[in-house]
């Protein structure tokens, strides 16, 4: 490659930029999701460089792991990961998980905090960490593909994390887990 030729790869590179610019910058929405983009990669990244620091005392030991059980949103709630154990669970597709050792993504200040001690299927489906609702969401709004997302963060997460057990409905009496069931292995054994 002569100059003359570098210095052409080197201006068509800035005219690209430059387009780049001039089309995020034409929009408000894209600024806003250009913001929320550099604000969920900063949590995540600042999370794991904690992380980083000195592990032999930031590490908190694993928690025993939890009895199986069904759970209403009310009960659910309790477990943002503020309470003194710093249990987080987080329900999806209405099975409930024990996120705990995912803290640096869901405890308080991660950037899906909003999932904690919630049913995060709506956000998942939609991908939106703000679209968590506080009351019962039956999800009946959401279309074939949306509910296609939520089952596969449901498998995803279902590798990752032991389930508690369900998320019960309004009404809805939940099961009784036999000891066995109870003694199923947790997925950090
Ligand atoms: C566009 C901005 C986003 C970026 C750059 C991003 C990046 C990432 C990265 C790098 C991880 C893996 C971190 C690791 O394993 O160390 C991750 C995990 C995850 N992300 Fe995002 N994400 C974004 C938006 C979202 C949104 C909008 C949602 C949901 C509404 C979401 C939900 C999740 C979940 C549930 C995990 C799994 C965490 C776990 O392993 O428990 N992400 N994300």
């Amino acid at each position: 490659m002569d100059a003359d030729q570098a210095a052409s790869v080197v201006e068509e590179g800035s005219s690209i930029l430059g387009d780049l610019y001039t089309e995020i910058t034409s929009s408000t929405l894209n600024i806003a999701l250009l913001v929320a983009i550099l604000i969920l990669v900063y949590k995540i990244f600042k999370g794991r460089s904690d992380d980083d620091g000195d592990t032999a005392v930031k590490v908190d030991p694993p928690l025993p792991k939890m009895k199986k059980q069904d759970m209403t949103l009310e009960e659910l709630r309790k477990y943002d990961g503020t309470q003194a154990d710093g249990r987080v669970l987080c329900a999806i597709n209405g099975r409930i998980f024990d996120v705990t050792k995912g803290k640096r993504f869901y405890g308080p200040g991660g950037p899906y905090a909003s999932f904690a001690g919630h049913d995060a299927s709506r956000a998942l489906a939609m991908f939106q960490t703000d679209m968590v609702k506080d009351e019962w969401d039956d999800l009946s709004d959401l279309d074939s593909s949306q509910m296609e997302s939520v089952r596969e963060w449901d498998a995803q997460l279902a590798e990752k994390y032991d389930v508690i057990g369900r998320l019960l409905k309004p009404g809805e009496e939940p099961s009784n887990y036999s000891d066995d069931e109870d003694g199923e292995k947790s997925k950090d054994d």
